[in-house]
């Protein structure tokens, strides 16, 4: 696929920014801007909690990785994930094969204070065992951000020098 059309892929754990910064981002690059969260929440009409609530995980999984599929034939998106749709190494490898894929990261203190005790993501209560379960898959992503101690628009500004220069 010629590089200008290739989606950005802006993966990562829960509260690293990637909505944030995936909308600086497309702005910037003047490209359209999907959430797949959003996007599965809307065509449930339903909220991810609620999802979870009513169908349990792995059927929220079953539809990440419908959309996961369905983005695969399209093109000059700009695209932040929910934090385990590239966990499953089937859903990185389809991933990386025509997209271009960013993994932002953030120190456990940071996740912390961002996930903070009123959050209503579905696995918040247990992210520090997510967290470290999921590392090793995070790490296999070979474009990586840190964004500790960071503003959205330096991550954006960023990832968009790493696109420009790929
Ligand atoms: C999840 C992260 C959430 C959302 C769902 C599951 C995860 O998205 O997709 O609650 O498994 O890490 P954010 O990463 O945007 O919080």
């Amino acid at each position: 696929m010629p590089r200008k059309s290739t989606n950005i892929i802006i993966t990562g754990f829960m509260a690293t920014g990637k909505s944030t910064v995936g909308q600086i981002l497309a702005a910037r690059l003047q490209r359209p801007f999907i959430d797949t969260d959003a996007v599965i929440s809307r065509k449930a009409g339903l909220s991810i909690p609620e999802i979870f609530e009513q169908y349990g995980e792995e059927d929220f999984r079953k539809r990440e990785k419908e959309f996961l599929v369905y983005l695969q034939d399209k093109v000059h998106l700009v695209v932040a994930t929910g934090g385990g749709m590239l966990v499953p190494p089937a859903n990185l490898q389809l991933a990386l094969e025509t997209n271009w894929v960013v993994c932002l990261n953030a120190s456990p203190e940071e996740i912390e204070q961002r996930i903070g005790k009123e959050d209503n993501r579905p696995l918040a209560s247990e992210w520090e065992k997510v967290w470290e379960e999921r590392q090793e898959f995070y790490q296999k992503i070979p474009i990586q951000v840190d964004t500790n101690n960071k503003e959205p628009l330096t991550i954006a500004e960023e990832i968009e020098k790493l696109w420009k220069k790929k």
